[in-house]
């Protein structure tokens, strides 16, 4: 061939090949053998463009959209509806009936909610769940979020939590598009973990009482499933229940008052009157519930280390019943605390005990917050 001919058809060739890269915007450029590679993108439900059909531009569908809807009443597969309306009703009856699928700890559901915690919510509530989100940070976002360590939200259900997800709170959105119910719920999860971890990291007594994540998880979630180890914080006050003994409503922990005699290495003076606040007993009996443990043990370490101390265990009850009965039941309760310090190895000449009944109430006995200050046991110094 002659040498001309090919400089030409190759030059033409490259002429051609460069006029089809005339690409932007919504122009392909030139194609010389189209496919199927670059269809019409359209948005969902959005207006198509009129194409050609036997010489004729015509559109899609008669009304113009690019898709046809759904029939009425359509769900996703899938998909859940959620009942409980955006009412302060829906979100209490939210509250106390939704249940998280995930209340075990799986490796791998903390974390997918991790995950979609940080792509979703970090921005505003922070990585680490402090609400120092990059957008409350530098100041973007007007209403800061709460903190998840707050006392409220440390206890916040995680029923409640997935009805603020569903429907939005305040100045946060809803999350329903984003996140379906499954995704929902391992988001939760990985807040609950995220406030265990700060209980565990944070707390004296949770440290003291060697409670576990997943104990805390039990806590603070309301399963009240099993017994915590007489675990308390000393903020929050958390409910807790046990298996063992199941008719028992749950109880509360508040900071204990030998704490304090050791943190201020006090000395106990005659006649002085020390409550023992996390002592329990199931109602009406005298039996010790486990979760006094916590608090004898650290009445055992006191008396331990002050071999001089003497001590009188006080039984106090409120005003309901029979006198003669709650005299003989706080009679018994002050002796099984007596007898836990007894088996603990405390010399029975270091111990006395006696019950009151009702005749040195601490508080009114017409609100039943003030009869449950009466209910209590106490240790005199002797
Ligand atoms: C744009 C910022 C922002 C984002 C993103 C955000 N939140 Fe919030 N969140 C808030 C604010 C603000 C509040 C406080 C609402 C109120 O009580 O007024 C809040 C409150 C909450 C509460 C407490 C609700 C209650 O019932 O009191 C939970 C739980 C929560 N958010 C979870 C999430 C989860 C899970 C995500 C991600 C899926 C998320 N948030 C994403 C701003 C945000």
């Amino acid at each position: 061939m002659h040498k001309n001919t090919i400089f030409i058809s190759v030059t033409a060739m490259v002429v051609l090949l460069l006029a089809g890269c005339r690409a932007g915007g919504d122009f392909t450029g030139r194609e010389y053998m189209p496919d199927m590679a670059h269809s019409v993108a359209y948005e969902s439900y959005s207006p198509s463009r009129p194409v050609m059909v036997d010489g004729q531009l015509v559109n899609l569908f008669a009304d113009g959209k690019s898709a046809r809807e759904p029939v009425k009443g359509t769900i996703p597969r899938g998909y859940m509806p959620y009942h409980y309306e955006d009412t302060p009703e829906g979100y209490e009856a939210a509250g106390a009936e939704l249940v998280n699928p995930y209340n075990k700890v799986h490796a791998e559901v903390i974390e997918k909610g991790k995950a979609l915690y940080n792509i979703n919510c970090a921005i505003c509530h922070g990585e680490k769940g402090d609400a120092k989100g990059y957008i409350v940070t530098n100041g973007k976002f007007p209403a800061p979020p709460p903190s998840y360590f707050e006392d409220r939200i440390l206890v916040l259900s995680e029923g409640k939590m997935f009805h603020s997800v569903q429907h939005g709170k305040n100045l946060m959105g809803s999350y329903a598009g984003q996140l379906n119910k499954d995704e929902r719920w391992k988001v939760i999860s990985y807040i609950k973990q995220l406030q265990a971890a700060h209980i565990l990291a944070n707390d004296s007594l949770a440290v003291q009482s060697k409670a576990s994540v997943e104990d805390i998880l039990a806590a603070i979630t309301g399963q009240n499933k099993f017994y915590t180890k007489g675990m308390s914080f000393p903020k929050v006050s958390v409910s807790m229940g046990t298996t063992e003994a199941a008719e028992d409503l749950p109880v509360t922990f508040v900071e204990s008052a030998i704490d304090k005699i050791v943190a201020e290495a006090k000395d106990l003076k005659a006649g002085e009157v020390v409550q023992l606040s996390n002592v329990f007993y199931s109602t009406g009996k005298f039996n010790l519930r486990p979760e006094s443990d916590m608090e004898l043990g650290k009445l055992v370490t006191l008396l331990n280390s002050k071999p001089a101390l003497k001590i009188e265990i006080d039984g106090h009850t409120d005003n309901q019943g029979d006198a003669a009965q709650n005299l003989a039941l706080s009679t018994e309760r002050a002796k099984a605390v007596y007898d836990y310090l007894v088996s603990k190895g405390i010399d029975k000449n270091r111990l006395a005990f006696k019950g009151f009944g009702s005749t040195k109430p601490a508080a009114r006995n017409t609100t039943e917050e003030g009869r449950a200050k009466n209910r209590r046991t106490e240790f005199r110094v002797l």
